[in-house]
């Protein structure tokens, strides 16, 4: 079955050859693009939509979230928003509410939240685990996110849980923990800050990673000045996250990590940077630079309560510094590639994966349509929700 989406106004394809199009007109064939180009040479298919001059861009890839979990924290953030600063011991209340929910409840948060997210264009989504802090927690937050999430992170490098010994805690998550939850999970990711996890301590976690042949991903320099960037940087992270507190070297190696191969992902997260009433992080300067940045959300209840990737590309344009073009290839594209989605690729079953981030033939046929005649509209009418259509592995989900 062929379906024949015409009548785009302005297509954003993140494709260098194909670029940006006016006029436009793309097929969908089972679950992935068949063809893009003019609409006034667009081959017939079984179905045709209209969308009527809008824009069409590719779905948003959010390659940063931690949605599974249970608890409210509406009492720190007015805490927060009356002046008290952000600090990572509020995760372990999420802990303590996570723990003792059940995998029904916590499945119904996840996919209440994931529907919320989808409706607003998010078409592919990255969820950690990481407020379980259990071998037998963090493996069913792993099972959990596998039912609904394009990638799963282990994140059991979160935070010591309370009573633990640091080091005990590192040689259970680097050890027992990693190998029950390793066959669920496409990466690992240790939160390297002052308050979670030392330079030493990340280092076990992510080598211990490296050694199964699973993606690493670090939060780094969040808070403060830390280990995290160069840490990353060196094992080969698909993605180093939050990068708020970022000296010239680090943005340098960011971005000449990508010299000879594939590097390390800059990834920001300005709806937590703006919730924890912190520095944004330096898009422009990495970009600048030539580092591939993406934008996510980091959606959890603590640090970041939101799903809105439009939101978080507002915000990149009108208070980082980049331009719609940048933000969107980030919040599309760039996931992609810090999720390594970004070309052909294979699961952990050895069935093929289809490329994200991008609308070219072959890849996902994921894609949203905007109540607007181009995606400039994200960030001039910012805070307004603009989608009018989405398909997800080529079936409308919204229409
Ligand atoms: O990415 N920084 C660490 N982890 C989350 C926050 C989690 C929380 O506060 O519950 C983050 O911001």
């Amino acid at each position: 079955m062929a379906t024949l989406v015409t009548g785009i106004g302005e297509l954003t394809t993140n494709d260098d050859e194909l670029g940006r199009m006016r006029d436009a007109a793309l097929v969908l064939e089972g679950e992935l693009v068949a063809w893009v180009g003019p609409a006034a040479e667009a081959p017939a298919a079984d179905d045709a939509v209209d969308v009527g001059g809008r824009a069409v861009l590719p779905g948003w890839v959010d390659s940063h979230t931690h949605l599974v979990f249970a608890g409210d924290r509406t009492a720190e953030f007015e805490a927060r928003m009356a002046g008290e600063p952000y600090a990572a011991g509020g995760i372990a209340a999420t802990v303590a509410a996570t723990r003792e929910a059940s995998d029904p409840e916590l499945a119904a948060t996840l996919d209440r939240l994931a529907d919320e997210a989808l409706r607003g264009g998010t078409t592919a989504i990255e969820v950690k685990t990481g407020y379980g802090l259990t071998i037998a927690d963090e493996a069913r937050s792993a099972r959990i996110a596998r039912g609904r999430a394009d990638a799963v992170t282990f994140l059991g490098a979160h935070l010591v849980p309370e009573g633990a010994d640091a080091d005990g805690y590192v040689d259970l998550v680097a050890g027992e923990m990693l190998e029950a939850v390793a066959p669920l999970v496409d990466a690992v990711d240790v939160f390297c800050e002052r308050g979670a996890f030392d330079e030493a301590q990340s280092r076990r976690v992510l080598e211990a990673a490296k050694e199964r042949g699973l993606a690493m991903r670090v939060h780094g320099n969040q808070l403060g000045p830390g280990p995290g960037v160069r840490l990353a940087v060196e094992l080969g992270a698909l993605s180093v996250d939050h990068v708020a507190f970022l000296d010239d070297d680090e943005v340098a190696l960011l971005a000449d990590s990508w010299h000879g191969g594939r590097g390390t992902v800059a990834t920001v997260l300005p709806a937590c940077d703006l919730s924890t009433r912190m520095p944004l992080a330096p898009a422009r300067r990495l970009l600048d630079a030539g580092a591939v940045v993406a934008i996510a959300s980091n959606c959890n209840p603590g640090s970041s309560y939101t799903t809105s990737m439009a939101y978080c590309v507002a915000t990149a344009v009108l208070q980082m510094g980049l331009s719609v073009e940048e933000a969107v290839r980030a919040a599309t594209l760039g996931g992609a590639v810090a999720l390594d989605r970004d070309a052909p690729r294979f699961d952990r079953h050895g069935q093929p994966l289809p490329p994200l981030g991008r609308l070219r033939p072959g890849a996902r046929a994921d894609l949203q349509v905007l109540d607007a005649p181009s995606a400039t509209h994200l960030a001039y009418r910012p805070g307004v929700p603009l989608v009018h259509a989405v398909w997800r592995r080529g079936e409308a989900v919204l229409r």
